[in-house]
């Protein structure tokens, strides 16, 4: 229970660690509430800090899965049409490059089957997913679905009742390990010697071209940048061969990493950590301005928001992601503010958002009632969002667009 701290880098031990920014105490943003159970929200630091040493961004405070989760989990890929289409794509890479048919695909952090469901019908599939409220929708696409947190002794397990995988994934999840050592080392027990380990991840440089602060919550103890991930698969004796890449998620990096072999590494590999160094983000000067420059949005925002208030005009979110609730709480944003928050969820209809406290509506809201401004918290589905709501935008509402500059349309 509660949280602890760690006082090393997660992937070099290292302790040349320096807070790069620092966004207060927040509730854990996927803890949607209620008005019995406000008592019991919790609050826990949001500080980033970069390690000198690998260069990695990440968390040093942990909060307890079970602070995390609380039994059951709001989030639900297939909610978002965009994300259903992209792990469309991403399996079709997968057979085309890594698999024959009948080959085992292992995804950790399965959520509700979003990625295995694509593979059904010509391989062998297994999703590992400890929230039991979700994995359960898994099953009901005949996605066979282990429940519970992936370790070593799992790993073990799995081998022996189903063999070994020729991919295993982990999307959206590998940056929410705080133990990053023991999932490298189940992963290895997982794949054939010729297996690939394949991850999503948000990607740093996205983040900080794009002043994406909103991903910074409790679950994403890492924000990880290429150069890091090589450090870490090195240590095990596995490299990185491929790297691309990927628009979601407001920019995304997909890496691919295998045992060390001969087989020859993909040029990307090379281009992205130029490109990075360019950037600068293995320095730690880089990120000097990157608090002002998050404090300057905030400070927009709360000024445009209160001054629509003060004028009576009514003001609305338009999505109830999870850094949605960062950006909320960073704001100091509640009901007054925001009169409610639409989100496609059926899971978090009728909550309340964590710490704001603004009621989560269903969309069908927004067929008879206009709100004057609606704050888009969900902005990395901006354009298939502006162009869904045109009926909406044509009966006068505005879109306030938060990231990575606030501009109204
Ligand atoms: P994500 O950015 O982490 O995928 O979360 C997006 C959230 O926004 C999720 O709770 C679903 C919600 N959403 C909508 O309410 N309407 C939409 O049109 C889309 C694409 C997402
Ligand atoms: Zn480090």
């Amino acid at each position: 229970m509660g949280h602890l701290r760690n006082d090393t880098c997660r992937v070099c031990k290292g302790s040349d660690l320096t807070r790069i920014l620092s966004l207060g105490e927040h509730p854990p943003v996927d803890n949607f509430t209620d008005a019995e159970h406000l008592k019991d929200e919790k609050r826990y630091p949001l500080d980033v800090y970069f390690c000198g040493t690998c260069n990695l961004v990440q968390l040093l405070d942990v909060v307890a899965e079970d602070e995390l989760f609380h039994g059951e989990y709001a989030y639900f890929s297939s909610a978002s049409a965009p994300l259903v289409e992209h792990f469309r794509s991403y399996a079709e890479d997968l057979k085309n490059e890594q698999l024959q048919s009948g080959d085992l695909v292992i995804d950790i952090g399965s959520n509700d089957g979003v990625l295995l469901q694509n593979f059904v019908e010509n391989y062998r599939v297994l999703g590992i997913e400890p929230s039991s409220n979700v994995a359960e929708i898994a099953r009901q696409k005949g996605i066979e679905t282990i429940d519970g947190f992936f370790t070593v002794e799992m790993a073990k397990k799995i081998v022996e009742t189903h063999g070994k995988a020729k991919v295993v994934t982990a999307n959206n999840v590998f940056a929410h390990i705080d133990d990053v050592d023991e999932i490298i080392r189940a992963v290895q027990e997982l794949l054939t010697p010729d297996g690939v380990f394949v991850s999503e991840s948000h990607y740093l440089l996205d983040l900080i071209e794009h002043r994406e602060f909103d991903t910074v919550y409790h679950e994403h103890l890492c924000y990880y940048s290429v150069k890091p991930l090589i450090h870490l698969f090195d240590r095990f004796d596995m490299e990185v061969f491929d790297v691309r890449r990927i628009d979601v998620h407001g920019g995304s990096i997909r890496v691919y990493a295998r045992r060390k072999s001969n087989a020859p590494v993909h040029s990307r590999v090379q281009d992205i950590l130029s490109i990075e160094e360019q950037a600068g983000i293995h320095s730690l000067t880089r990120f000097n301005d990157f608090q002002k420059e998050v404090e300057e949005i905030r400070d927009k925002l709360v000024t445009l928001v209160r001054s629509f208030r003060k004028e009576g005009k009514i003001v609305t979110a338009y999505g109830a992601p999870a850094k949605g609730n960062t950006l909320l709480n960073f704001c100091g944003f509640n009901s007054h503010d925001i009169k409610y928050v639409t989100d496609t969820t059926p899971y978090k209809i009728g909550l309340l958002t964590p710490g704001s406290h603004i009621p989560v509506e269903s969309p069908e809201i927004l067929k008879t009632d206009t709100p004057d401004y609606i704050l888009l918290l969900a902005w990395n589905y901006k354009d298939f969002i502006l162009k869904k709501e045109q009926e909406l935008r044509d009966r006068g509402a505005k879109f306030i667009i938060p990231i990575p500059t606030v501009e109204i349309v």
